[in-house]
């Protein structure tokens, strides 16, 4: 029997660098309220989110991943020759065939294998696990991740579970090889029995002229769900990772909704003085999109500072979550 050679990655991996983008164009809760039955304060006070941006109506995913992607290479100072694998995580690329990576690795002048991951909200965080064992088991020297999202192109503008939460954006990293590892290991799973909980509204087989495909969610089942079941998650991933909760500065769960945010943070028990992502007052819930974009702006912001260790913590659609320990990348100046 022939023996089959296997290639050899590095032991450690980090991301390198962070790019973002993040429409123009922002959205306030009274703009929502002009044909949403809500106001301001209710929104506020149930969701946190003040404000959301939204894609023009010509800015496509595969814009906003693209100038995100650019950004996170200019950052890692990695070129678009060295990148092995562009994985896209995103859940409303509004094509089945072709997937989005492809046309993101073209536009950014790339040949390299490229492929969507669909796990929802948790889609940013399953795509850098895979992309760290990608560089690690030797397939890849540098993989470029990116999350991004156009779902106000999913939206039931009127319905008044999902019209005031869910928005655009785009967050990219490049991972690569490390001296240290900056990349824990990842603790994740799924649900599917629960799949219900955040689906689309019909089957794009079942699509006429009459009705659009638009995001339905049980909010209710959602936070009964998410603070309780994330914090065994978000303890596994750091005992994964060799480390105890007083050793992390920074916790980015997924923007979903700042009062589960708050819920988690309590359920975890985190230490004092550790920085928590609130990116979803200004961003609302950018699904795959919200853990980048989240560092971005605690890293914009001087609240978080490139090295600082941090816990992410995705979780949606599936349902489906994941989270590891990392260590924050510089983003682009
Ligand atoms: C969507 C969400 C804000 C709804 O809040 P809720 O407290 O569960 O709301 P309910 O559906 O139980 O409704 C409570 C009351 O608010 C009202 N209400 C619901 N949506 C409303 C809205 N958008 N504006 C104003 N009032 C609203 C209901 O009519 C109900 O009124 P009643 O008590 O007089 O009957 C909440 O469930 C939530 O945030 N879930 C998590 C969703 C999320 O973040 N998902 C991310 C997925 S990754």
């Amino acid at each position: 029997m022939a023996t089959i050679g296997q290639r050899q990655g590095p032991a450690a991996t980090a991301m390198l660098g962070l790019g973002v983008y993040r429409p123009e164009r922002l959205v306030t809760n009274d703009e929502v309220c002009e044909v949403l039955d809500s106001n301001d304060e209710w929104i506020q006070t149930r969701s946190g989110i003040r404000t959301r941006r939204y894609a023009g109506e010509h800015e496509s995913l595969v814009d906003m991943a693209t100038i995100a992607g650019e950004r996170a290479l200019a950052a890692s100072g990695v070129a678009i020759a060295d990148i092995g694998t562009v994985i896209v995580a995103t859940s409303t690329h509004a094509q089945h065939t072709p997937a989005a990576a492809p046309l993101v690795a073209d536009r950014l002048g790339s040949k390299a294998a490229a492929f969507d991951v669909s796990a929802g909200c948790a889609g940013f965080c399953h795509a850098l696990s895979v992309a760290s064992d990608l560089v690690r088991g030797g397939t890849a020297r540098h993989v470029l991740v990116i999350g991004v999202e156009k779902l106000s192109m999913f939206l039931d503008p009127t319905d008044r579970g999902t019209a005031f939460i869910f928005a655009d954006g785009a967050g990219a990293v490049v991972v690569g090889a490390a001296d240290e590892p900056g990349i824990g290991p990842v603790a994740w799973g799924s649900d599917g029995s629960q799949s219900h909980v955040i689906t689309q509204s019909m089957r794009c087989n079942e699509l006429d002229s009459e009705h659009s495909l638009v995001v339905q969610m049980e909010g209710t089942q959602v936070f009964r769900w998410a603070p309780f079941a994330m914090a065994d998650v978000a303890r596994e991933a750091v005992s994964e990772a060799g480390l105890e909760l007083t050793d992390l500065d920074v916790f980015v769960p997924h923007q979903a909704n700042l009062r589960i945010t708050e819920t988690l943070a309590r359920n975890l028990k985190l230490p004092e003085g550790i920085v928590i992502a609130r990116d979803v007052q200004d961003a609302g819930n950018t699904s795959a999109a919200s853990v980048p974009l989240a560092i971005e702006a605690l890293l914009r912001g001087g609240e978080a500072k490139p090295g600082d260790t941090a816990l992410l913590i995705a979780f949606g659609a599936g349902l489906s979550y994941a989270g590891q320990v990392v260590t924050l990348p510089a983003m682009e100046a």
